[in-house]
């Protein structure tokens, strides 16, 4: 054997626990079913799930349907493919339900751009501001704010919001500047954002649109103005969904994580979607939160019960009133 593959397998055999190399099923979509069975659980996803896992999930969705489908799920038991704030939400809305997600480590860069230090002290700088903020925080941000609101449906609470009434719109600063273009409203941002959307290069874009001059480009508000500027469609992942199927549009420049490509070709088959590059030609389109989690993984959560989502009541209680309040403004 070649000597440096030699060390990767024994750096795996040495890594792996022997339980997990011999007791890993080897039908691991029906070890699931089974489990989900079981534990009367629901399996719900976010599109930038790895294709396996959006094929077992129960619900596929954006952030906002994600919450909705929390907010009404009978299940005993949540399993989140996803990142931490989304099975925090929902554990945040069924305090009395296990909610599991494959990998703890899954978080989220524009939620860590917000401490809540900085944040409480950013709120008491702008006295009489409603605190309007993205789903993608913590649950100590949503506790200290007024809204909270998805990509879906940010144009449409700040709409309903008195014209008077200043606004801080947190955590992400290219949501907020879309949504003051579309609204006319000026906010106070919070200077939030993803790496992954911040990644996807102007340059690159342009480049794009002149090797597939048919291909229309569409892209996720998270995305930079620049990036944004050259997109004749911006929307959540599942308003991008549907555009895809109405637009007559044979091909599309999609500016968002990859994974949603999965749902795009299964919904289109015979459309041609190509996803945008990041500014060098590196895998750095895919989110590496949402990436961490697996399907191996979500078997061993089922199987084993945890790791699960817990949080302070306080917090929580804190956190619940702005999320009941997007639900009701985004009926
Ligand atoms: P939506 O789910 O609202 O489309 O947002 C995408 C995203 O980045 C989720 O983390
Ligand atoms: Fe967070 Fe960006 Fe990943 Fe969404 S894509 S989870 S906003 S880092």
């Amino acid at each position: 054997m070649d000597e440096d593959l030699k060390i990767v397998v024994d750096a795996v055999f040495v890594t792996t626990p022997l339980a997990a190399q011999t007791q890993l099923p080897r039908d691991l979509f029906r070890a699931i079913a089974d489990l989900k069975r079981e534990l009367n659980a629901v399996i719900l996803a976010h599109y930038y799930q790895e294709p396996d896992i959006q094929d077992i999930a129960d619900y596929i969705g954006d952030s906002l349907g994600l919450s909705q489908q929390a907010a009404q799920t009978s299940a005993d038991v949540i399993v989140f493919a996803g990142v931490h704030f989304m099975a925090e939400t929902a554990k945040i809305l069924n305090p009395n339900k296990l909610v599991l997600l494959p990998d703890l480590a899954a978080g989220c860069s524009l939620a860590d751009s917000c401490p809540p230090d900085a944040f409480a002290q950013f709120r008491a700088d702008h006295p009489g501001h409603l605190v309007i903020s993205y789903i993608n925080c913590t649950a100590d941000i949503k506790a200290m704010s007024d809204i909270i609101c998805t990509s879906a449906n940010a144009v449409k609470i700040v709409q309903q919001v008195a014209p008077d009434q200043p606004i801080i719109f947190a955590p992400d600063r290219n949501l907020g500047r879309y949504v003051m273009q579309q609204t006319g409203r000026e906010m106070v941002l919070w200077q939030g954002s993803c790496i992954v959307h911040e990644t996807f290069s102007e340059k690159k874009m342009v480049q794009l649109k002149i090797q597939h001059p048919e291909a229309e480009a569409i892209a996720h508000p998270e995305c930079e103005p620049a990036v944004l500027r050259h997109a004749s469609y911006i929307g959540s992942t599942t308003a991008l969904l549907k555009y895809i199927q109405q637009s007559s549009s044979q091909s599309f420049i999609v500016a968002t994580e990859p994974g949603i490509i999965h749902q795009m070709q299964k919904a289109a088959p015979d459309k041609k979607f190509i996803p945008a590059p990041p500014i060098n030609n590196c895998a750095c389109n895919e989110c590496p939160y949402m990436r961490l989690n697996t399907l191996e993984k979500l078997y061993w959560c089922m199987k084993n019960r945890t790791p699960a989502i817990t949080l302070p009541e306080a917090t929580r209680l804190a956190a619940l009133k702005p999320i009941q309040r997007m639900l009701e403004m985004s009926q």
